[in-house]
């Protein structure tokens, strides 16, 4: 019987093996495959029609989703006549810096008919990035999330949400950005500016033309939501607000922070917030408009205009024959701060109260790793 037992030792063992691969817990990280076709792709906005560069014809590119620890590799084929390269904004890429993607700063673009593999390993970060085009200006479409799960033996250091929603702030022209930029260039004035700004590529019913493209937020009453928000406006600081609704920031460009509510939120270009939202208790017989527009002091021009999304609690009466009231219910507005405000608030203040807001979340298991005491010497060694 012991030609028996052998075979059946080796299945058991093979089983553990396979067992053991597929346990979470003993593996350090996964590999995560994308395949990224960079491609051209028409889109309409405020009644016209252009061809963008995105992502597998997308826009906003797709989800980049991966776990802290994770190995992350993306086959980038460029089917486009232009170069391009993609910029994965904030991953600390240790010891993997030819992956980062700046054009002639890393790496030779990836020219037409051509792919290269991005090879990289997420440590030590959790939470929003945004990757996006680092060449000329192809980043004004061709840009997508990031999202990084925590460890799957880890939890968030704040309530479980009930779901997680990228919400990507953006610029559209109605010009080919290619264009705009490349006359800039030519003639040494300021590039003309965007025509709108969107929120996950919609600019929504405050512009012309656009009432079809808006992003509507869609939510239960009772929930916390995790928002990732980005902003990947080519240039502009955007300020965003939901009406009625305050927001709890918990993650900033994929760290943890100490978890702070604010009404009004101001994100700079490349830079991610996580946010809890959590939904009034009871179906509020309202819609809400979630705003953004821009914070600017310089001189110069700059696309002054307000995007707007929609946050519409799920009717609990939708269920039954009566069509749904969603549009007769009234549409509630937040307010913003004007582009430099002079009269409403003192925006400086507002900023500077704003950015003394963000700390370390400095738990045991996060703790802000500065330097305390400095040893070191100014002097050349
Ligand atoms: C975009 O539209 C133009 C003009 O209608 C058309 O020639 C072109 O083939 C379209 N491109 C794509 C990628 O669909
Ligand atoms: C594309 O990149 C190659 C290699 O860097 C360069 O020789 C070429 O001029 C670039 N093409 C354009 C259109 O910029
Ligand atoms: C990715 O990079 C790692 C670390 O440098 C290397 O071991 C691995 O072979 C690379 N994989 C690919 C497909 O390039
Ligand atoms: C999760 O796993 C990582 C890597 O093995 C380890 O460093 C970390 O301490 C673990 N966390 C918990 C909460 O067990
Ligand atoms: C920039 O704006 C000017 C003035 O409106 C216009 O004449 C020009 O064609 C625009 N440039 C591009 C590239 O769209
Ligand atoms: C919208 O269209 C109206 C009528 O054509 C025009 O007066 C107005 O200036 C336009 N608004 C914007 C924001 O373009
Ligand atoms: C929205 O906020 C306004 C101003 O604070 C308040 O008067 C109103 O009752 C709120 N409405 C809802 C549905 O929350
Ligand atoms: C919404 O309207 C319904 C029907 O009029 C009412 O029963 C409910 O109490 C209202 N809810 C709130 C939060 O005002
Ligand atoms: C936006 O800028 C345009 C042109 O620079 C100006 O005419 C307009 O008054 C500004 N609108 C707002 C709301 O500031
Ligand atoms: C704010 O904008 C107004 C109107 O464009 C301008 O008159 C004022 O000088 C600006 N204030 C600051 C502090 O930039
Ligand atoms: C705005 O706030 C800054 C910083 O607190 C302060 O120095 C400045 O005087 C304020 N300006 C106005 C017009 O209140």
């Amino acid at each position: 019987m012991g030609y028996l037992r052998f075979p059946s030792m080796a299945a058991l063992l093979f089983c553990f093996c396979v067992a053991v691969a597929l346990m979470p817990e003993f593996a350090e990280g996964r590999t995560r495959h994308y395949t990224f076709n960079i491609k051209y792709h028409n889109v309409t906005r405020l009644c016209s029609t252009r061809r963008i560069i995105s992502v597998n014809g997308k826009l906003p590119g797709p989800r980049l989703v991966a776990r802290e620890g994770d190995q992350v590799l993306i086959k980038v084929v460029n089917r486009i006549k232009e170069n391009v390269t993609i910029h994965w904004h904030g991953i600390r890429q240790l010891r993997s810096g030819w992956a980062d993607g700046p054009a002639y700063i890393t790496q030779c673009p990836i020219q037409s008919g051509q792919s290269y593999i991005y090879n990289f390993t997420i440590t030590g970060q959790r939470g929003t990035l945004l990757y996006h085009a680092h060449i000329s200006w192809l980043r004004a479409t061709l840009y997508g999330p990031i999202i990084i799960l925590p460890r799957r033996n880890e939890s968030y250091p704040f309530v479980k949400p009930y779901k997680q929603i990228p919400i990507i702030l953006g610029e559209w022209f109605k010009a080919d950005p290619e264009a705009v930029i490349s006359q800039a260039l030519q003639t040494g004035a300021g590039p003309n500016v965007s025509d709108a700004y969107t929120l996950n590529g919609l600019p929504g019913p405050t512009y012309n033309c656009s009432s079809n493209d808006v992003f509507k937020l869609k939510v239960k009453p009772g929930k916390t939501y995790l928002l990732r928000l980005i902003n990947a406006a080519l240039n502009d600081e955007l300020f965003i607000s939901i009406a009625n609704h305050s927001l709890t920031v918990v993650d900033v460009d994929a760290s943890y922070v100490k978890p702070f509510n604010t009404d009004i939120l101001l994100i700079a270009p490349g830079q991610t917030t996580n946010v809890l939202l959590t939904t009034k208790p009871n179906f509020p017989n309202a819609t809400f408009l979630i705003l953004t527009s821009p914070y600017f002091t310089g001189a110069g021009t700059l696309d002054n205009t307000t995007a707007a999304g929609i946050l519409e609690y799920e009717n609990p009466l939708s269920s039954t024959s009566t069509p749904s009231p969603i549009k007769t219910l009234p549409l509630l507005k937040p307010s913003l701060p004007p582009i430099n405000a002079t009269k409403f608030v003192n925006v400086t203040q507002f900023v500077q109260n704003l950015a003394s807001k963000y700390r370390s979340l400095a738990s045991t298991k996060f703790p802000a790793n500065v330097p305390k005491q400095w040893t070191g010497s100014f002097s050349s060694p």
